[in-house]
């Protein structure tokens, strides 16, 4: 990628404006899962022992874009969280009274990006204040990179100098290794609606080798089969797409799954033609994998997004840690990605396993898609 890298620019005795991704979930006013600040602190030591002073700025949830404070969108949680996590004092300031300061703090974050109107719209005014907010940019947010708003890409614009942070430098080399390396490859994608994977379905199928489907995806499949689901979740408007995808020999459905008329009872395993009306399919039958143990073991790089079944449930949740395990047995080179796979490899014990997890869900699978992420864009447009 044609950027400049964290350590190409000189950042002693500078301020620092980091745009970093702490979307992260709260509750009660805490930080539940810290993983996306955990995964941001490399950046941000690097820039604080390089002597600089260090301005943070990150959305989190998706608020009112109307300049208001609304404290169910506060980064507060995630200030005090980080100053725990580095043991440092950090000023927290809304947009205006960071402004207004005479003397800029060792280290400070910016209130929400999303409560300042302007922000979605990749507004110039906007994007020009949040340029002012410091001597250059690090943009490190790769998880928000497909948004091009005025704090991923139309400040990069107004800065006068922009470089990418170590953590989206990581993810883009892990992604793009997985893109590059088509040889034995194979990707797994769950999750529930075919509509929003179908256009990353298509691109995988060109670059790689095997597509193995689950969730309510395989579902759609297993209906254009002329199978009867019953009251499976099936999307019926993309029973025409679903269809086309039943010719591309690549694409792999699989035919022993776990069914129940009740998601709180325990299922019955049945092969794909033989579900009843009243029941609906909540798992991949861990034996429908059999045959492809082979194909995991041998693949060069394996992509996982998308849990296989309604892991949340104990009785359904054996498909999705059985294809976990194969993934971490595999000597291929393993990327997941997406909130749901996270939790899913959390609960099969094998997230330390994977060879690489990504912090974005949206953005993730943009780029598997091969669609341009607007934050990475306008990093490489400032050097050309
Ligand atoms: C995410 O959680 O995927 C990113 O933080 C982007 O959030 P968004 O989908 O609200 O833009």
């Amino acid at each position: 990628m044609q950027y400049k890298s964290l350590y190409e620019v000189d950042l002693s005795n500078k301020t620092v404006l980091l745009r970093s991704d702490l979307n992260t979930p709260i509750e009660n006013g805490l930080v539940v899962n810290n993983e996306r600040i955990l995964r941001s602190l490399p950046t941000l030591n690097f820039i604080i022992d390089a002597g600089a002073r260090l301005v943070i700025m990150s959305h989190l949830g998706r608020p009112e874009e109307n300049d208001i404070f609304q404290e169910e969108f506060s980064l507060l949680p995630v200030v005090n969280e980080m100053e725990n996590l580095l043991n440092k004092k950090i000023m927290f300031y809304n947009l205006g009274e960071f402004e207004k300061l005479d003397k800029i703090p060792k280290i400070s974050v910016i209130e929400n990006t999303r409560f300042c109107i302007g922000e979605k719209s990749n507004d110039n005014d906007l994007s020009k204040r949040l340029a002012g907010l410091g001597d250059l940019i690090v943009m490190d947010a790769f998880a928000t990179s497909h948004r091009a708003h005025a704090s991923t890409a139309g400040v990069i614009t107004f800065s006068n100098e922009a470089c990418a942070g170590l953590l989206l430098d990581e993810e883009l080399n892990a992604l793009s290794k997985v893109k590059e390396n088509s040889k034995n490859s194979v990707a797994i994608l769950g999750g529930a609606k075919i509509s929003t994977k179908l256009s990353l379905i298509d691109s995988l199928s060109k670059s790689m080798d095997k597509i193995i489907l689950g969730g309510g995806i395989a579902n759609t499949l297993i209906a254009a089969k002329g199978n009867e689901v019953g009251k499976s979740l099936v999307e019926e408007s993309m029973l025409p797409e679903a269809e086309k995808l039943l010719e591309n020999p690549k694409i792999i459905v699989p035919h022993l799954v776990i069914v129940s008329d009740n998601p709180d009872k325990p299922g019955r395993l049945t092969s794909i033609d033989s579900i009843e009306k009243n029941e609906a399919i909540f798992d991949v039958s861990p034996e429908s994998f059999a045959d492809l143990e082979t194909v995991l073991m041998n693949a060069g790089t394996i992509l996982w997004n998308g849990p296989l079944g309604f892991f949340e449930k104990e009785n359904f949740d054996k498909g999705t840690i059985k294809i976990a395990k194969m993934i971490c047995s595999s000597k291929g080179f393993s990327v997941a990605g997406g909130g749901d796979t996270i939790a899913a490899a959390q609960k099969a014990g094998v997230l330390g396993k994977l060879d690489y997890v990504s912090t974005a869900g949206g953005a993730f699978l943009e780029f598997m898609e091969g669609k341009k992420l607007p934050g990475v864009e306008a990093l490489i447009d400032k050097v050309n």
